[in-house]
C-alpha cells in the first residue's frame, strides 16, 4: 500500500517546538540523512466512534523501547516515555483528529557536517497523520521468502527500529512485491524465518502458537507481545518462542504476520502454495478479532494498553 503525503499544515513536535509539518525541516548534510543514524517508531491509535475517544495503543511500551534502542546508537531522548505518551496526545489534540492515527517519533544525530563519526546533537520529532488499514488482510495475504537475509545482529542490530536497517525490508518489500506477494518473509543467514518487512511472524502448527525467538534477529514487536498475551490469557494457547525452519512455513495449518501498521494479517499462500485449507485460519481470524477488541477499549482487561487522548486517564481508571 502507499500513503499519502500528511496535510502540510499538521501541527508536529520538532526541535522542542511545535510547528507545522511543512516547517519541520532538516539540512541536507545531517548526520543522520547521510548515514541512517536514526531510530524510528511507529504507534497506533484508534479512534472509537462509540465512546468518542481515541486510544493510542501502548504509547509507554513503545516509548520505552524507543529510548532504549536510541540507546544503541548513543541517541538522547530526554523525555521520560509518560511525557512522551502525553505529548502524543497532545498533538492529537492539537490537530483535533478524530480518525485512526499513526504517531511517526524520530531522534537522530542531528549535526549538519561531513564525517562518519557520531557526535553528541541529538534531535527527535514526533509527527502524527491520519491512517487507515496497511494491508486489505481480511481474505488474507499472500507471502514469499525473499533472497535478501534478515539484516544480522552482529552487523546493523534489528531489535532496534534503526533507519539506515531499513534499507533491507525496502529490499525486501520490492522484491516480493515485484513478485506478485504482498509481504516479504526473511530468512536469517543461517536459513531460519525471522519476520517480515515490517512485521513479525508466527505460525500456528500441531496446537501450538511459534515465533522465532529474539536471537533470531526479529525486531522484538509490541504487537507480538500483545498478541502472546491475548493467545495465552484468552485462548489458553500454548505459545512457544523457537526457530522455524523454511519448509515449516509450508506445512503450518496457519501462518499469519503482527505489527503496529499490519495489526494480524492472516497469510493464505507462501511461496504459492497454501497455508493449511488456502483460506484465514481459526486461530488468526480469532486472534485478529481479541485485537481488534482490544486496542478499541472494548475489553475492560486490556484497557491498561490504551492511553485516551480525550479523557483523562483518571475518568478511564474510575470507570
Ligand atoms: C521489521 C519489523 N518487524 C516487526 C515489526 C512489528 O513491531 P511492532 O508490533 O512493535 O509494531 C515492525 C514494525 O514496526 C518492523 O518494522
Amino acid at each position: 500500500m502507499k500513503t499519502e503525503a500528511p496535510n502540510p499544515d499538521t501541527i508536529v513536535w520538532f526541535n522542542d517546538q511545535f510547528v507545522r509539518l511543512a516547517e519541520a525541516n532538516v539540512n541536507i548534510l545531517t548526520h543522520a540523512l547521510n548515514y541512517g543514524t536514526g531510530v524510528f517508531e511507529g504507534i497506533r491509535g484508534y479512534f472509537e466512534e462509540k465512546q468518542q475517544d481515541l486510544f493510542l495503543v501502548r504509547p509507554v511500551e513503545h516509548y520505552e523501547r524507543w529510548k532504549r534502542n536510541a540507546g544503541i546508537l548513543r541517541i538522547e531522548i530526554p523525555p521520560s516515555a509518560k511525557e512522551l505518551a502525553e505529548l502524543t496526545a497532545e498533538l492529537c489534540r492539537r490537530n483535533r483528529f478524530q480518525r485512526h492515527v499513526y504517531v511517526r517519533p524520530l531522534a537522530y544525530k542531528s549535526s549538519a557536517r561531513i564525517g562518519v563519526a557520531p557526535d553528541q546533537n541529538d534531535a527527535y520529532a514526533l509527527v502524527v497523520v491520519p491512517f487507515g488499514d496497511y494491508f486489505d488482510s481480511a481474505k488474507g495475504l499472500k507471502a514469499g521468502v525473499v533472497s535478501w537475509r534478515r539484516v544480522e545482529d552482529t552487523a546493523i542490530p534489528g531489535r532496534a527500529k534503526i533507519c539506515g536497517a531499513y534499507v533491507n525490508s525496502v529490499l525486501a518489500t520490492d522484491e516480493a512485491r515485484r513478485n506478485g506477494f504482498d509481504e516479504a518473509i526473511f530468512l536469517t543467514e543461517n536459513g531460519h524465518v525471522s519476520e517480515g518487512a515490517t512485521c513479525n511472524l508466527f505460525i500456528f502448527r500441531n496446537g501450538k502458537l511459534i515465533t522465532p525467538p529474539g536471537t533470531d534477529n526479529i525486531l522484538e514487536g509490541i504487537t507480538r507481545a500483545s498478541i502472546i498475551d491475548l493467545a495465552r490469557s484468552e485462548m489458553k494457547l500454548d505459545v512457544v518462542e523457537r526457530s522455524i525452519g523454511r519448509s515449516e512455513l509450508y506445512v503450518s495449518d496457519e501462518v499469519f504476520f503482527t505489527g503496529t501498521a499490519v495489526e494480524l494479517a492472516p497469510i493464505v499462500a507462501v511461496d504459492h502454495r497454501p497455508v493449511g485449507k488456502g483460506e484465514v485460519g481459526r486461530v488468526a481470524a480469532r486472534l485478529r478479532s481479541l485485537y481488534v477488541e482490544a486496542t478499541r477499549g472494548r475489553i475492560p482487561a486490556y484497557r491498561h494498553w490504551l492511553w485516551p487522548v480525550y479523557r483523562p486517564l483518571a475518568t478511564i481508571k474510575a470507570a
